[in-house]
């Protein structure tokens, strides 16, 4: 079986993040969300496995062959979002005659879908999702399945009027059938080819179509708020490691530190909380379920719920909570004799003083 994991889109409502990162490699708890993809599809036994890339091809391309993976990965240039089921076709010539597990990249599943992708590699059916209960399914593709819960009947793209609420996590087990149905769909409203028209056609033209329930949590990391949610998620099973140097101060629970990170000035660490390598953090309270990323400097502040990136510099701020910060910022408290607060915001920025 190969996989087909999806890293496109412009991610707008992460903006302006994804002004200069692409979506899917934004770090949580430290690792690009398309790495914990990755990861699963080899851990279910997948090393066969084609990227998707659109916007900033280059960086997803660089970053994932920056590690060595037990598994073999082509990337597959898609020009415009042109949809889900666009990606799938645009495959076609990597799938050839195989069974395959698509998988959006920016979706994150406790325990990985390592069950799923067996039960679908031990079935004979012609597509599998994966469903879960969700409080808002307008957002989502919807399910309808009959009263003995055992096959799907409906599946409809983010409704106006959901006909229930499960909706269809980002991981599905395709076979090649899925390449007719697509060239039986046309673009939705938003001139897109949408894998759930095309799974539809399938149900609709006698195919069998199965799905499993999500056991544990699922996110789609579409917004910030989703973000932190997952880093707090993945953060509370951490563990502990210490690689740095604790030249004074407390750390209590779960703390990951990296190699040349220094904590000095009586710092508190509470986990879980995961720090790079090659930082300091000096005088400065961290967490609990914070992210601080390789050769950041947190000088006498206070910061929680939170994911700095790599070179972060956070200076005497006294709270920073709930915040998604991005590559080399700076945060600094304004000197004493300075009147006016200066600063300098890219596009999109969004600051709460
Ligand atoms: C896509 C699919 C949708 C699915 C969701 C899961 O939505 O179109 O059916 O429920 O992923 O993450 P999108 O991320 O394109 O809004």
């Amino acid at each position: 079986m190969k996989g087909l994991i999806l890293s496109g889109g412009h991610g707008t409502r992460l903006r302006p993040i994804t002004y200069s990162q692409q979506k899917q490699l934004i770090p949580v708890a430290n690792k690009p969300i398309l790495f914990y993809c990755i990861e699963d599809l080899i851990n279910a036994g997948i090393h066969d496995i084609a990227i998707i890339v659109g916007p900033n091809k280059e960086q997803v391309i660089e970053t994932v062959q920056s590690v060595e993976w037990n598994a073999k990965i082509a990337f597959i240039c898609q020009d415009l979002p042109r949809g889900l089921a666009h990606a799938v076709k645009i495959s076609e010539d990597f799938v050839k005659t195989d069974n395959f597990i698509m998988y959006l990249g920016d979706n994150l599943l406790k325990g990985g879908s390592v069950d799923f992708i067996r039960d679908f590699a031990d079935s004979k059916v012609d597509a599998s999702l994966l469903l879960t209960e969700v409080e808002d399914p307008r957002q989502y593709g919807v399910a309808l399945v009959d009263e003995q819960k055992k096959i799907i009947v409906k599946l409809v793209e983010k409704p106006k009027n959901p006909p229930s609420n499960l909706s269809i996590v980002g991981i599905y087990g395709l076979t090649p059938r899925i390449f007719e149905a697509i060239d039986n769909i046309k673009p939705s409203w938003r001139g897109e080819l949408e894998i759930t028209d095309a799974l539809h056609w399938l149900i609709e033209n006698g195919y069998n179509v199965r799905y499993g329930m999500v056991q544990g949590w699922w996110k789609d990391t579409g917004r910030t708020e989703d973000i932190l949610e997952a880093n707090r998620l993945i953060l509370d099973q951490i563990g502990t490691e210490n690689s740095g140097i604790v030249e004074s101060g407390t750390i209590t629970g779960q703390v990951k530190i990296g190699k040349n990170t220094i904590i000095k000035g009586n710092s508190i660490i509470i986990g879980p909380v995961i720090i790079g390598h090659d930082c300091v953090i000096s005088g400065s309270t961290i967490g609990p379920y914070t992210s601080i990323g390789d050769s950041s400097h947190i000088i006498e502040s206070h910061i929680s719920d939170s994911i700095v990136m790599e070179g972060g510099r956070i200076d005497h701020v006294d709270r920073v909570s709930d915040s998604l910060i991005g590559k080399n910022v700076t945060l600094k408290k304004q000197e004493p004799s300075k009147e006016g607060k200066s600063f300098v915001l890219g596009d999109g920025s969004q600051v709460t003083l």
